[in-house]
C-alpha cells in the first residue's frame, strides 16, 4: 500500500513550532484538535514528533503493536534522575523489573495501605480543623502546597515503612522540586548543554541529584541491615517486596542500583501527579457544591462513623466517579510519547524510523467525537453504561498496554479516601480562576488558594 506523510502543520523558520508550543502547549494543541481529524506533524526545532489525536491509533501504539514503539526522547531526559527504573527502561530488562515490581502492587499488598492513607487524610483534616478555629470558621489555603505535603507522606510510609522519618524526606521535596523543573525545562528545549559543562543549572541539578540519592541510599542500607541482623524481621512496605523480590528463572535479586533506580521512580511517578490529581479534585469541587453533597452523603452511607476499608471502599462509587471525571479534565500525565524504531504504518500514514509520535490524554479526553460537553465537569461521563459507549482508549489518564500505569489502583484508592473523608468534614470555595501549567505533570499556575470551612452538614 502507499502511504501518505503526516500533514504538516506551517510552523515558523528554524523554530518550527518550539515557540508558539512552548508559550502555551495546552491552547496550540487544542486548536490542532480541532484542524485535524487524525494526525499532525510538528517540528521542534530539529525535532519531527507526530500527533495522534485518534483513540484507535493510540490503542494501536501503547498496546496492539507496543513493541514498535518504544519510550523516546522525553524518557531519556527523565533517566537521568530515574536512571533505569520501570519508566524509563526498555525490552527485557523492562520487563523483567516489572514482573518483579508487579506483585508490590497487587490488590493483597494495597490494602495493606489503607490505614496509612487514612491516618494521612485524619491528620490532614486535623490540621485543617485547627486553621478554621483560629480564623473563625474559614481558612484560604494553598491547596497544591497542602497535597503536595500529605501525598508525599503517604507514598514515602508506603514505599518505605511507617517508621521512617517522613521529615528526612520532606527536607529533600525541595531537591525533587528543583529536579523535575529543570527536567521540565529540557524536554522543552531540544538542545542542552551536557552535564559536565558547569552552567548553574547543571550544578543545580547535580547538588539536589546527589542529596536525593544520599537519602534512598541511606533508607536501602538501614533496610539491608536491619535485614541482615535479623532474617525474620517482617516489614509491610513497597522496599520489602523489592528488596526480596526474585527473578522466577534464576532467583536473582535486585542490586542496589537497581534498587535506586525502582525506588526513585516510584516515588517519584507516585507523588506528584497524586497530588496534582488531587489539587485540581478540590479546585473542581470547590466550584461544585451539589456534587459535594452527593458525595457526602454516600460517605455518610458507606462508611457512617467509620474511616474506609479496602471493602467498603468498593461501595464508594460515585465518590470513584468523581475522581475519574477529575483525572479526565486534568489528567496529570497529560502528554505522553513514544519513538519508532522502523518505519510505522498508522492506517494509511507512514511515520518513518527514528521520529516521535505523541498524544495527549488533556486533549483526547475533551475530544467532542468522544464526549459531550467535554469542558464540563460532569461524574455522570463514568456511568457503567456510559463507559460502554466509548472506545477504551479515549480515556487514558493512566497509559495503557503493557506499559500501563502500575500505580494506578494505588492513586485510586488514594483520592477516594481522601476526598470521602474530607467532604464528610468541610465545604470548599473557589477563590479565583487556575489555569493549567503543563509541565511534566500538569500543575496549576499559582498555588490555588481555596477556602475551605467545617461543613455545616457534619
Ligand atoms: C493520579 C496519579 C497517577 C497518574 C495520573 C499516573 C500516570 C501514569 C501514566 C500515564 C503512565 C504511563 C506512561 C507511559 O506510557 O509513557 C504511568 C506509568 C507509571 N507510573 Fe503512574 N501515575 C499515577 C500514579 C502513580 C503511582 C502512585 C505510582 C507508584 C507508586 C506510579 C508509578 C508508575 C510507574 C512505575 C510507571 C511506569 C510503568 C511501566 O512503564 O511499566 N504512578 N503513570
Amino acid at each position: 500500500m502507499f502511504l501518505k506523510k503526516a500533514p504538516v502543520v506551517k510552523g515558523v523558520f528554524f523554530f518550527g513550532h518550539a515557540l508558539e508550543f512552548g508559550r502555551d502547549p495546552l491552547t496550540f494543541l487544542l486548536k490542532l484538535q480541532d484542524n485535524y481529524e487524525r494526525i499532525a506533524q510538528l517540528r521542534i526545532v530539529y525535532l519531527k514528533v507526530n500527533l495522534l489525536l485518534n483513540a484507535e491509533d493510540i490503542k494501536y501504539v501503547l498496546q496492539e503493536n507496543s513493541k514498535a514503539f518504544v519510550k523516546g526522547r522525553a524518557y531519556r531526559v527523565l533517566g537521568q534522575v530515574l536512571g533505569n527504573g520501570i519508566l524509563t527502561s526498555h525490552g527485557e530488562f523492562w520487563h523483567r523489573q516489572r514482573k518483579l515490581a508487579q506483585p508490590a502492587f497487587y490488590k493483597q499488598r494495597l490494602a495493606l495501605l489503607v490505614d496509612i492513607m487514612n491516618d494521612e487524610t485524619m491528620t490532614l483534616i486535623k490540621r485543617w480543623e485547627a486553621s478554621l478555629q483560629q480564623e473563625n470558621g474559614s481558612s484560604i489555603l494553598p491547596m497544591t502546597k497542602e497535597m503536595m505535603a500529605t501525598t508525599l507522606v503517604i507514598v514515602t510510609k508506603s514505599l518505605f515503612g511507617t517508621g521512617i522519618d517522613a521529615n528526612k524526606i520532606a527536607h529533600i521535596s525541595q531537591d525533587i522540586d528543583t529536579l523535575n523543573e529543570i527536567l521540565s525545562l529540557q524536554m522543552r528545549t531540544p538542545v542542552r548543554f551536557p552535564m559536565w559543562v558547569p552552567t548553574t543549572i547543571n550544578q543545580r541539578f547535580k547538588a539536589s541529584s546527589q542529596r536525593l540519592d544520599a537519602v534512598i541510599q541511606e533508607i536501602i542500607s538501614t533496610r539491608r541491615n536491619a535485614l541482615e541482623s535479623n532474617p525474620e524481621a517482617q516489614f509491610d512496605d513497597l522496599l520489602q517486596m523489592l528488596i526480596t523480590a526474585k527473578d522466577e528463572e534464576t532467583g536473582e535479586q535486585m542490586t542496589d542500583k537497581q534498587l535506586r533506580d525502582e525506588i526513585v521512580t516510584l516515588f517519584i511517578a507516585g507523588h506528584e501527579t497524586t497530588a496534582m490529581a488531587m489539587s485540581w479534585a478540590m479546585y473542581l469541587l470547590a466550584q461544585h457544591p451539589d456534587i459535594v453533597q452527593k458525595m457526602r452523603r454516600e460517605s455518610n452511607e458507606v462508611l457512617g462513623e467509620n474511616l474506609p476499608n479496602f471493602e467498603n471502599i468498593r461501595q464508594l462509587t460515585y465518590t470513584a466517579q468523581v475522581v475519574n471525571e477529575v483525572l479526565r479534565l486534568y489528567p496529570p500525565a497529560w502528554a505522553i510519547s513514544r519513538q519508532v524504531m522502523n518505519d510505522q504504518a498508522l492506517g494509511e500514514y507512514l511515520i518513518p524510523a527514528k521520529e516521535q509520535v505523541f498524544f495527549c490524554p488533556y486533549l483526547l479526553h475533551r475530544n467532542k467525537a468522544y464526549w459531550t460537553n467535554p469542558e464540563e465537569f460532569n461524574p455522570d461521563n463514568f456511568l457503567p453504561e456510559r463507559i460502554k459507549q466509548r472506545p477504551s482508549y479515549a480515556y487514558l489518564p493512566f497509559g495503557g498496554g503493557p506499559r500501563l500505569c502500575i500505580g494506578n489502583n494505588f492513586a485510586l484508592m488514594e483520592m477516594q479516601i481522601m476526598l470521602a473523608l474530607l467532604v464528610k468534614h468541610f465545604d470548599f470555595e473557589k477563590m479565583e480562576n487556575v489555569i493549567p501549567d503543563p509541565q511534566i505533570t500538569l500543575k496549576p499556575k499559582g498555588n490555588m488558594p481555596i477556602k475551605v470551612r467545617m461543613s455545616s452538614e457534619f
